[in-house]
């Protein structure tokens, strides 16, 4: 598996594989973030097919309520394993590590991660991973465009973990 960063050739083939959600166009939004220079938009291959990705977002997570906290954290962001049948094979560790080196390589010492309050098994993934609890806790805003065009908003309730690289060798 090869996880590298996402170029505009790869969208045509990231939307076939891994379909965004109604008209929402997640890909081609990451990659114009990340053209902004305000991410790195990291996808995952395996045997040329898109399988899984995520985002690094530079300037921390967009919850006011992280942000006012961690505004210093670049947050691991929209991590997704792709179709759920690859889940559990080390894809999203494999994301995780990446991240975390692009991280310290751009000469960060911490990444932070949201993870929605019903997710568990998120959550003891990262906690395996040696994310800890920072007691923050918020709202995840979010909104997409389903079939018809309609924009939907959510709110769900989420945590925020960080991982200090300090704590482990690089
Ligand atoms: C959360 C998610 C990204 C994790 O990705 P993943 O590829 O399933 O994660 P990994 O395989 O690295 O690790 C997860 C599990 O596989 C196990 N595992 C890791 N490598 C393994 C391997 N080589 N062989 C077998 N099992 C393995 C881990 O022990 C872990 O156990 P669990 O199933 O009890 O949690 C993925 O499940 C997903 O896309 N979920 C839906 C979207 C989502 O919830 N995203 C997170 C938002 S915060």
């Amino acid at each position: 598996m090869d996880i590298r960063q996402c170029q505009e050739e790869d969208l045509e083939l990231l939307e076939r594989h891994i379909p965004s959600p109604g008209q929402t166009r997640r890909h081609a939004m990451r990659f114009d973030k990340q053209q902004q220079g305000l991410s790195t938009f990291l996808v995952a291959w395996s045997n040329g097919i898109p399988v899984g990705s995520a985002q690094i977002l530079w300037q921390g997570c967009t919850a006011p309520e992280v942000h006012k906290c961690f505004p210093e954290c670049p947050e691991l962001n929209g991590l997704g394993v792709w179709p759920p049948q690859l889940r559990s094979q080390g894809i999203g560790t494999a994301i995780i590590r990446a991240a975390e080196s692009h991280a310290r390589r751009s000469g960060h010492d911490q990444i932070g991660l949201g993870v929605d309050d019903q997710n568990h098994r998120a959550a003891a993934l990262y906690l395996r991973l040696g994310y800890r609890e920072t007691g923050c806790h918020y709202l995840d805003r979010y909104h997409y465009i389903d079939d018809h065009g309609l924009r939907h908003e959510v709110a769900a309730p989420a945590r925020f973990l960080i991982k200090r690289f300090t704590e482990e060798p690089g």
